[in-house]
């Protein structure tokens, strides 16, 4: 039962802007490239590569038809769609889990936002100045034990993204992309610029795009795979909710390729922005999570133009943060508008607070709670405060779950007449190839990660 008429987008290129806005985030910029340099380059790009186009982009596609088919977020999607089905509530479960899993991925990324606006604001005053290598890692793990402080930033991140959603569709989200990208584009564009001019464009080619194959182990392909879906915001609700707001002539293939294009080019990009500065300093590829935030502030640092490039390096990475929590909130005050239970303002200021709360826990988790561990099921979890819980469960477990499920349903419940309309390549050898994956290989894969997951070979 819908209460209200839910707003649209005002064009397929406004929905477009926006899904990229919410693909392109942390996971492009500031993950992508250290796990590359973790995984060893050019192999782990290749497999990057397969995974988005193989499963990204027809998973991309099974999403926002589940969304657009009844235009309803995913809790009354799943249930109009499986209507007269047995399963009924089983489905709509599933439709509670994929609401669930944006708020788990927000209980981190919101405190992960908030470090990058703090950087911002380190970098316009200076604070990362004539710093040695030792001090920017004093300078992150002062921020990390400091609660005031993360959760200062993170409050103005739940702050920024809260008022941007409670103002609608067209005055809210466009909107806020409609600024927000391009910005984005033209930084990164900036930065790159700028790296080359500096040198170490070979190794970077060389490392990125030379493949060696002896680096693939099990471990990768699920790196790969875990990374692809993250990036291209897979099983969190997201994609249903942007498509729920699709126009019905806007064509479902072509804007999920365009996601994913964009996506994994801005993720190729950030790694020439990156490398070449870490190539001309000698500096260490894998020095993982530590790159972007303690390694990179040294070596603007010792640039000419430095800072400029520095601050508007975190610019890009809050920008890109931004644009991805809104994209995380928008399904749970579009779930609680489309009840009729409030109004799009009261929804955003109580899921505002909602997830401001789970944040803070995050947040104290690396200082105050750093103890605290909530599940002990199995050793891994036992190991995690809870912040990588969120991450652990959300980011990995909950999205494949999602996935793995929305692939099910399109694939063998949904009625085969309205899929087919509803990404209207008609009975093509492209739609009978979409399908395939959807039905076989999907569900293979995917519960096959998910057993690998549990089975403790997926280590973040
Ligand atoms: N794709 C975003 C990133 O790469 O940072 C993260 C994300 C956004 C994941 C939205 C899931 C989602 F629904």
């Amino acid at each position: 039962m819908t209460h209200v008429t839910q707003e649209k987008w005002s064009s397929g290129m406004a929905f477009l802007l926006a899904a990229i806005g919410s693909a392109v985030g942390l996971g492009n910029i500031y993950r992508f490239p250290y796990i590359v340099g973790q995984n060893g380059g050019g192999a782990f790009v290749l497999l990057y590569l397969g995974v988005v186009l193989f499963f990204g982009i027809p998973l991309i596609m099974t999403e926002l038809t589940i969304g657009r088919r009844r235009q309803l977020p995913p809790i009354a999607a799943y249930g109009a769609l499986a209507e007269g089905m047995k399963s009924r509530p089983f489905w709509k479960l599933i439709g509670f889990t994929n609401i669930m899993t944006p708020i788990g991925i927000l209980g981190f990324y919101f405190v992960i936002a908030g470090w990058t606006l703090n950087y911002v604001y380190s970098m316009i005053t200076g604070q990362l100045s004539n710093l040695v290598e030792g001090q920017t890692q004093t300078v992150f793990a002062e921020m990390m034990n400091s609660p005031v402080t993360l959760i200062f930033w993170m409050t103005l991140a739940v702050l920024i993204t809260a008022f941007i959603i409670s103002r609608g569709i067209k005055a809210g989200l466009e909107k806020a992309v409609n600024v927000l990208m391009p910005m984005l584009f033209f930084i990164l564009v900036l930065l790159v610029i700028y790296s080359l001019f500096n040198g170490g464009i070979v190794e970077t080619f060389k490392f990125m795009f030379y493949p060696d194959f002896s680096k693939i182990t099990g471990e990768t392909v699920l790196e790969a795979t875990g990374q692809a879906f993250f990036s291209l915001s897979l099983g969190s609700a997201t994609m249903m909710v942007y498509g729920s707001y699709l126009p019905k002539n806007e064509s479902i293939p072509k804007l999920a390729c365009g996601v994913a294009f964009a996506d994994t080019f801005v993720a190729l990009i950030a790694g020439f922005a990156v490398f070449p500065i870490i190539f001309t300093n000698g500096l260490d590829l894998d020095s993982g999570p530590n790159l972007v935030f303690v390694t990179l502030p040294v070596i603007f640092d010792q640039m000419p133009f430095g800072q400029v490039f520095g601050i508007l390096f975190f610019m890009l990475l809050a920008f890109a943060a931004i644009t991805s929590t809104i994209s995380l909130f928008e399904p749970t005050v579009s779930t609680l508008e489309e009840k009729g239970i409030c109004s799009r303002p009261v929804a955003s200021l109580f899921a505002g607070i909602g997830l401001w709360c789970l944040a803070g826990l995050s947040a104290l988790s690396m200082n105050v709670l750093s103890d605290v561990r909530l599940l002990t099921f199995t050793e891994t979890v036992a190991g995690k405060n809870i912040m990588d819980l969120l991450e652990y469960m959300s980011a990995n477990a909950m999205m494949l779950f999602n996935t793995l499920f929305a692939g099910i349903f399109i694939g063998w419940m949904m009625n085969r007449k309205d899929v087919l309309e509803e990404i209207g390549l008609g009975d093509s050898l492209l739609f009978k190839f979409w399908l395939t994956i959807i039905r076989f290989v999907v569900p293979v894969v995917v519960g096959y990660l998910i057993y690998a997951f549990f089975a403790g070979k997926l280590s973040s």
